[in-house]
């Protein structure tokens, strides 16, 4: 990983979007060039070598992540989008929000079973959102290399979910 400051360029809004939640936003830094540059080389350079196909992304903010990073691996980009946004058949998979639960899909043949997948987001927190579209990639069968993601909320402990059902999976955080 570079010594690139991503810090700086992350604004934290205080009760945003509700009370007592302080809101990480990334637009800074993607409004960066150099930022932009920085976080897409130092993602796919790690993982490159490592045979990845495909990079799968979460509605909406994994996008952004996903598909340059997919390009530089010379890999495909797979959105995994919330209920009723892909026309053809999809696989589903719900987790736990806070309160209640939400959905995401992937299209059924956007993955083959001899893919090998890189799952990008651009912050993990409670972790739900990375697991789900991991149990995505598993229906169909492709294999998962690791996740990556710009800024991880420690203090959720993330990592403990995505290991108790992906164990031996890397994640990467900058
Ligand atoms: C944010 C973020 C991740 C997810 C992380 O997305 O972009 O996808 O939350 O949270 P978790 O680890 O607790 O699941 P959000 O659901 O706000 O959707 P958006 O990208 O469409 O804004």
């Amino acid at each position: 990983m570079s010594d690139f400051d991503y810090e700086s360029r992350i604004v934290s809004i205080p009760d945003y979007p509700e009370k007592g939640v302080i809101f990480k936003d990334i637009t800074p830094l993607f409004a960066d060039s150099d930022g932009l540059v920085h976080l897409v080389d130092d993602i796919a350079d790690h993982f490159l070598g490592r045979g990845i196909t495909k990079v799968v992304g979460a509605e909406a903010r994994g996008f952004l992540v996903g598909a340059p990073v997919a390009y530089k691996l010379g890999a495909g980009f797979v959105p995994a989008r919330k209920p009723g946004k892909l026309p053809r058949e999809v696989y589903s998979q719900s987790y736990s929000l806070e309160y209640g639960t939400d959905e995401l899909q992937i299209h059924k043949d956007a993955l083959k079973p001899d893919d090998v997948v890189l799952i990008v987001d651009d912050l993990v927190a409670t972790g739900g959102t990375a697991a789900a579209t991991a149990k995505l990639v598993e229906q169909s069968g492709a294999r998962i290399e690791g996740f990556s993601f710009i800024l991880e909320l420690t203090f959720l402990n993330p990592r403990e979910v995505i290991a108790k059902e992906f164990p031996d999976r890397e994640v990467y955080t900058l």
